[in-house]
């Protein structure tokens, strides 16, 4: 068998802190460092489809995904929704080297689904357990067909039961954190949150019947990325230099503190302050590069900008492969 990609999720439960585009263009970064990624289109806000694919053809995509030719991952669940499957392969969308499992607004009614599935999961019920597991499944299986070395789950504001599934089956997890007093304060229910869910999902793993849970449930925690902070004269502005003190100060004992107590294996060797990358406010650059469906460097137009974005994204990607790579705990799965 292959060797399992690296799974991967930029998560954090606040909405509009930059997820989607942070997936978006770090999977466009490790596509350009010559890495084989699969971006799954997890969220059913679809923002992450409507990145990177025209309207019309969004629009087509959700008009058949119930049908025969679906392609988004609401098809590829169905099956396990009407008891009819595990799940059905889809075939990734390809938008030049990068893979994409496009999202579907219908992707909720497999949500409330999955909330059932993992009270199930607690009663050793295999058709619960079997839902909990499917995604990562279906993402294994995926694999087997066209081989991936890294695959991002791009993830909807909120500690539902879907995003549990996703970042229960992630070998790491990035945390993007606006600098703003809410971003900030989100930190604290964000640890407790994958904390409860690392430890549910072991209940849940020490008492099911053989193999029957495959969730790999030991999400590491890769570090964390200001976000849309603002720069003056080349240097960030006093205000966002001061919320940047009180993220490494949450970062480090709401996240990494709570962490390291279940597992210190969880938990990146630089625990005080794991910056992956620092990713400024590119203000229209970010709109236009969604518009035309490319990277943050590529999209039109000769704003200093863009060279900025691209080093920061090519420094992403080096430190996402850098760090993923000998401690991959992927490695073991297969
Ligand atoms: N670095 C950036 N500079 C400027 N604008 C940005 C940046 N990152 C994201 N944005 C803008 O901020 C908005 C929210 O970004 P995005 O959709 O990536 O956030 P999100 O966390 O995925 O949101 P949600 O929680 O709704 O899924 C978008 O309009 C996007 O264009
Ligand atoms: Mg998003």
């Amino acid at each position: 068998m292959n060797r399992q990609p690296v799974r991967m999720t930029i998560f954090n439960h606040k909405g509009g802190v930059g997820k989607t585009t942070l997936t978006v263009n770090t999977a466009f970064a490790l596509s350009a460092g010559g890495k084989s990624v699969l971006v799954v289109d997890s969220d059913p806000q679809c923002n992450l489809t409507s990145y990177l694919l025209s309207d019309d053809v969004v629009d087509d995509l959700l008009d058949h995904s119930s049908g025969p030719n679906g392609r988004t991952i609401w098809t590829a669940v169905k099956p396990v929704l009407e008891n009819t499957g595990v799940g059905r392969l889809v075939e990734p969308t390809m938008i030049r080297d990068l893979a994409l499992l496009p999202g579907d607004i219908r992707l909720s009614e497999f949500e409330e689904f999955l909330g059932d599935a993992w009270a199930d999961s607690f009663k050793r019920r295999l058709g619960g357990l079997r839902a909990t597991s499917s995604i990562s499944g279906l993402i294994t299986r995926l694999h087997e067909q066209r081989p991936f070395d890294f695959v991002l789950y791009d993830t909807g504001p909120n500690i539902g039961p879907l995003n549990r599934v996703l970042l229960l089956d992630s070998d790491f997890f990035i945390v993007p954190v606006a600098c703003d007093l809410f971003s900030v304060r989100a930190l604290s229910t964000l640890g407790q949150t994958i904390k409860k869910w690392i430890i549910d999902a072991g209940t849940i793993g020490s008492i099911a019947p053989d193999n029957a849970m495959s969730l790999r449930s030991e999400p590491r925690f890769l570090g964390y990325i200001p976000q849309r902070f603002k720069v003056y004269g080349g240097s960030m502005t006093r205000g966002a230099n001061s919320y940047l003190r009180d993220i490494r100060k949450r970062v480090h004992g709401d996240v990494s503190s709570v962490l390291g107590k279940i597992n210190h294996n969880l938990i990146p060797s630089n625990a005080t302050d794991p910056v992956v990358g620092r990713v400024k406010d590119y203000t229209t650059i970010v709109q236009r590069a969604q518009r035309e469906g490319v990277a943050m460097w590529e999209c039109s137009g000769n704003d200093a900008g863009k060279k900025s974005a691209k080093a920061v994204f090519e420094g992403i990607a080096s430190y996402v492969m850098e760090n993923t790579k000998a401690e991959s705990a992927s490695a073991a799965r297969g």
